[in-house]
């Protein structure tokens, strides 16, 4: 048992997800074991089929597994995760057609009972970071499909997210599009401790990343390096003494 760190977002064993194939029962994961920690930047690589979409959405709490245990510990209960904690970018373009470019990024914040007011200036100010701003009042239909992946970006980024989950998010961008999207979300995610994991098989993508893990057949392998921006005390820190009172405004953990 991984002893509890508040660093440690996700901690998931033996994780499978059985689908139903024309009568038959088809692995689409298999016993997949692994950590996400605050911070980091995971490639999730596979071919197609490989169980890349399976995985994250047992990640993001989208699905659950037919077997095994995921607990998301620095982040609290299943039900809770979304849209405030766990933030999805999918492959196709996934805005609301009759909404307008604010009022879709906007959405995720009002569901979550933000005030419309500190919504809308939440939205903004994501646009303006991706310097889509003079997009604001369009229709979706008026958009390129790269720039409705950046919006969709833009959307997640408006709240501030513990983890942001992406499926082939350049999947359908063209190699200039794709790299303004990764520098934007790279950028803004910088120094801070949002875990990214996207799946992808661009190497495009998959070279920007820390830690890179593969998947075929259903079968994950993960990197055990850690190089992310999380911190793990390595050294044991000295027992409060007894007679030593606790700072006043130390942390419970
Ligand atoms: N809802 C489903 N019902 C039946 N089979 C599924 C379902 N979703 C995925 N699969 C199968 O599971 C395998 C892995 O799918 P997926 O996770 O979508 O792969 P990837 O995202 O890597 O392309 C594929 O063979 C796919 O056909
Ligand atoms: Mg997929």
């Amino acid at each position: 048992m991984t002893k509890l760190s508040p660093n440690l977002l996700i901690e998931a064993q033996n994780l499978r997800r059985t689908y139903h194939q024309g009568g038959s029962l088809f692995t689409a994961l298999d016993s997949a074991s692994f950590q996400v920690w605050a911070g980091d930047r995971i490639a999730l690589i596979g071919r197609s089929g490989s169980g890349k979409s399976t995985l994250l959405n047992l990640m993001g709490g989208l699905d659950t597994p037919t077997d095994g245990t995921i607990a998301w510990v620095g982040l609290g209960p299943r039900e809770t995760l979304r849209p405030a904690k766990v933030a999805f970018v999918f492959q196709m373009p996934s805005l609301l057609a009759p909404l307008t470019v604010i009022e879709n990024v906007e959405m995720p914040l009002l569901l979550g009972d933000t005030p419309i007011e500190i919504a809308r200036t939440a939205a903004m100010e994501a646009l303006e970071r991706l310097q889509l701003t003079a997009l604001a009042q369009k229709l979706p239909e008026e958009l390129s499909g790269g720039q409705i992946q950046r919006i969709a970006v833009a959307r997640t980024l408006a709240y501030h997210p513990k983890l942001i989950l992406a499926d082939e998010p350049t999947g359908q961008l063209d190699h200039p599009t794709a790299t303004l999207l990764l520098d934007t979300l790279f950028n803004t995610l910088k120094d801070t401790d949002t875990a990214l994991v996207i799946a992808t098989h661009d190497p495009l993508v998959a070279d920007r990343m820390h830690k890179r893990w593969t998947i075929q057949h259903g079968i994950l392998q993960t990197d055990s390096s850690h190089n992310g921006l999380q911190t793990v005390n390595a050294t044991p820190q000295p027992k409060l003494s007894i007679t030593r009172p606790m700072p006043k405004n130390s942390a419970p953990f």
